[in-house]
């Protein structure tokens, strides 16, 4: 499976929110209110400070799922691990610049392993930090909150460093945006280029999933 083409919006719901016991029927339920990208979130609890889930449980979803897996890593030894999420069946795989060491390197592993390939930016590091290998990427990935866990509020500065990353990208390529996204808060954020938008709790939180996302769509327009 491929990321969509740019071009379009998408609503990635995340795992996060999701029932772990049931994750085969959880996916079956947002697939069939017809999103395309699912996001899983990969935390270490030394990066962030939680730990989810790894490498066995995205090869077993992969036995359950066409969704596009859009695997979000939070964790500190990008480099050592990223293959093995490719290899397990992820589609797509974003990593962390705070944390690697040689990005370019990891960008064409990636692709070559047939995986497209993302870069993530925390709240407070700056779009200058990914300049130079934003075009490399097939996504960039914005957080709006911390990473580590669900339902937090969202950050509306970070939200505003998608307006410099959409120019340095041009329409190519996605911009994805991750925490505290919902009906409340999509539109400013496709306002400012953004046209991946994650959501857990905002989607998994809530026990009408068709409604959750199709209030999130709308409100992205
Ligand atoms: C947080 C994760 C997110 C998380 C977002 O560190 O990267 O993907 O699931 O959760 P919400 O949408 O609830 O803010
Ligand atoms: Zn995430």
């Amino acid at each position: 499976m491929r990321l969509p083409k740019a071009g379009t919006i998408e609503i990635a719901p995340s795992v996060l929110s999701a029932d772990f016991a049931r994750l085969a029927d959880e996916m079956a339920e947002v697939a069939a209110a017809g999103v395309k990208i699912l996001h899983l979130d990969v935390m270490d609890g030394h990066f962030v400070p939680n730990i989810t889930i790894g490498v066995p449980v995205v090869a077993n979803l992969r036995k359950h799922s066409d969704l596009v897996f859009d695997c979000h890593l939070m964790i500190s030894e990008p480099e050592r691990y990223a293959a093995r999420f490719a290899e397990a069946g992820a589609d797509h795989i974003t990593f962390h610049i705070e944390v690697s060491e040689n990005p370019v390197n990891l960008i064409e592993k990636l692709h070559k392993l047939g995986c497209s390939a993302g870069i993530c930016l925390n709240p407070e590091t700056p779009v200058a930090a990914i300049q130079d290998v934003a075009l490399l990427c097939d996504m960039v990935l914005i957080m709006t909150v911390h990473p580590g866990f669900g339902a937090q509020e969202f950050i509306a500065e970070a939200a505003k460093k998608v307006v410099r990353v959409r120019e340095i990208v041009g329409p190519g390529v996605r911009v994805e945006v991750d925490g505290g996204i919902g009906p409340t808060t999509a539109a400013a954020v496709v306002g400012y280029g953004a046209d991946t938008l994650v959501a857990g709790n905002a989607v998994f939180g809530q026990k009408d999933r068709l409604a959750a996302i199709r209030a999130i769509q709308a409100a992205a327009g």
